[in-house]
C-alpha cells in the first residue's frame, strides 16, 4: 500500500496525490459535500487568530500576532492543513520552513490539532513540507525537536546529532 493510501485509509477519504503542486491542493477528494475532507495549502493568508487557537490547543505559549505575521511572511514555505465540511474550513495543522533559498532550510512550528493527532496527519503534513523543499532543490533540512517528539521526527528520517554535530543556542541575558 502506497504512502498516501496507507495514511488515509479512514472512511470518507481517498487519495489524489497528483494535485500536490498547486498552492491549495486537495490531498483527499470526495464527491459528497457532507463528507469531511482534508486538504493542504501553501497560501499564507491564514487567519492568525485561528492559528493562535491551534497553537493554544497544544499548549504553546502565545506569541505576539504581529511577529507571527512577520515570521509567516518571511518564511520560505508554509504548509497548512485544513478540514473542510460542506463550506466550512477548519485549520487543523500548520508547519513552515525558513531557508537561504539554496542549500539549507529549517522547519518550525509543526503542529496538528489534538482532535486530529495519531491519524498519520502530522506525518502527511511533514511529507508535504519536505516535498516542497525538495522541489526547491534544498538538500539540508534541519529542525529543533521538543524531547517528546524526537521519535516522531526520527520516523520521518531525521537524525539527531549526525556525525556528532550539536545544535547550539544563544539567548540574550
Ligand atoms: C508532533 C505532532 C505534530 C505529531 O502529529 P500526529 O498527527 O499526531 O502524528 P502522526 O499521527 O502523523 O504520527 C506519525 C508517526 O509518528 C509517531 N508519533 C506521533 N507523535 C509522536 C510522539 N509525540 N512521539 C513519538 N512518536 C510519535 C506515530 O506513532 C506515528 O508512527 P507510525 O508512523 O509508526 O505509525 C503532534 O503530536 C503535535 O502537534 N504535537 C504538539 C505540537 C508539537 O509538539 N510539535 C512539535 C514541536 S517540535
Amino acid at each position: 500500500m502506497g504512502f498516501w493510501k496507507s495514511l488515509f485509509s479512514s472512511p470518507g477519504v481517498t487519495a489524489a496525490p497528483n494535485q500536490a503542486q498547486s498552492s491549495r491542493f486537495v490531498a483527499e477528494a470526495e464527491s459528497s459535500l457532507s463528507v469531511p475532507r482534508i486538504f493542504f495549502s501553501t497560501e499564507r493568508d491564514i487567519d492568525l487568530y485561528e492559528l493562535e487557537e491551534l497553537c493554544d490547543a497544544v499548549g504553546w505559549s502565545r506569541r505576539p500576532i504581529r511577529k507571527v505575521r512577520k515570521a509567516i511572511q518571511h518564511s520560505f514555505i508554509v504548509v497548512s492543513m485544513w478540514e473542510q465540511r460542506d463550506t466550512r474550513r477548519r485549520l487543523i495543522g500548520f508547519s513552515r520552513a525558513t531557508s537561504d533559498h539554496a542549500f539549507n532550510a529549517t522547519i518550525w512550528d509543526v503542529v496538528v490539532h489534538p482532535d486530529y493527532q495519531g491519524k498519520g496527519l502530522g506525518k502527511a503534513l511533514m511529507k508535504q513540507l519536505i516535498k516542497k523543499l525538495r522541489n526547491e532543490d534544498i538538500s539540508n533540512v534541519t529542525l529543533f525537536a521538543d524531547p517528546h517528539v524526537v521519535n516522531f521526527y526520527k520516523g520521518l528520517g531525521f537524525m539527531p546529532d549526525p556525525e556528532g554535530i550539536k545544535g547550539m543556542f544563544w539567548y540574550p541575558d
